[in-house]
């Protein structure tokens, strides 16, 4: 774990870069008004410190001292990240983007999905707590019968529709409303017909399967865990690689204690999403419609 020892003063030029940056004020500056001059000091009594690194990130002479971590990557662009990227590329990339749910049947290399999550790695966290642990499934027979585990789930949510009449005095939420729905009727019907012929409704016969878990104590791993797996979908796609998130399986693995224990998944985590991984088969000619933006501006 990342740990801030000490300013190391025959570096620091006191630019107070580090504490304007400090989300948690660990940084000041101290006067010695009698000999005129002022230093920088970092003091943490409390433990306040989010490890977010950003004072070391930002030292233009590598003042700080840290242990517990790998060493910081270094590259030019990290100063003017403008350039790297203009926003018409962006936003092409941005576009380009689609869920993909046909594929070739060719494995994915393990350096491939090592690059994958070695972006996820870099998503932000709320307080930095980078909590997110991830689960890489590319044995077929894994996939195959998780792939079956989870088909089956929905299968039993036709015995569901069947009995709804029965039973919605005693179902709420989300539920309810998609038993309400008239399409579900339809849609499980359909489900389970490709399915018995043997079609992988849920993972599309992905080569590569990843689950991302985290420990459940904050609201805030949902969308910790939202940014890391868009991190590795756009760093799939500049690898030649199409993905998709599965919220079915995320939804029956956040339910299925069973199942989780089985993938060694700790009883404090839950699986707050799944994402598959594969080569496209087709190449899509532009990015489909999009719904007008519902913007309030305040002025
Ligand atoms: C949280 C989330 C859950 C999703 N779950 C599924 C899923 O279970 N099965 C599936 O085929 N697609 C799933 N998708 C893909 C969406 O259907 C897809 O993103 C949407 O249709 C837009 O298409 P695009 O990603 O190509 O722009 C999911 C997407 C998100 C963001």
């Amino acid at each position: 774990m990342l740990q801030i020892i000490r300013i190391d003063k025959s570096k620091c030029i006191k630019c107070q870069k580090c504490v304007d940056v400090c989300p948690v004020s660990l940084y000041s500056v101290k006067r010695d008004e009698k000999k005129m001059k002022k230093s920088i000091v970092f003091s943490d009594t409390l433990g306040k410190c989010i490890r977010c690194g950003h004072c070391i990130a930002i030292c233009p002479t590598e003042a700080i001292e840290y242990k517990g971590t790998d060493l910081t990557f270094n590259f030019e662009e990290a100063s003017y990240p403008e350039e790297l990227l203009n926003f018409d590329d962006f936003i092409k990339l941005i576009r380009s983007r689609r869920s993909i749910r046909v594929f070739e049947d060719k494995p994915v290399s393990k350096e491939k999905i090592g690059s994958i999550l070695e972006s996820m790695r870099y998503a932000p966290s709320a307080s930095n707590k980078q909590s997110r642990k991830y689960i890489v499934i590319t044995n077929q027979n894994e996939i195959d019968n998780l792939s079956k585990k989870i088909a089956n789930m929905i299968i039993k949510a036709r015995f569901l529709f069947k009995l709804r009449y029965i039973l919605f005095p005693f179902i709420k939420g989300v539920l309810r409303k998609r038993l309400l729905n008239p399409k579900t009727k339809h849609s499980l019907k359909m489900f389970l017909e490709e399915t018995t012929k043997g079609r992988d409704l849920i993972f599309f016969n992905a080569p590569c399967v990843i689950i991302l878990y985290a420990p459940k104590y904050s609201q805030m791993t949902g969308p910790d865990a939202g940014i890391a797996l868009t991190h590795g979908m756009f760093a799939a796609q500049a690898l030649g690689l199409g993905t998709c998130w599965i919220g079915f399986a995320q939804e029956y693995l956040w339910r299925s204690k069973k199942t989780r224990k089985q993938l060694g998944i700790s009883s404090w985590c839950n699986v707050y999403g799944v994402m598959i991984i594969g080569y496209p088969k087709h190449r899509f000619e532009r990015a489909p419609p999009r719904k007008r933006l519902t913007v309030q501006w305040l002025e």
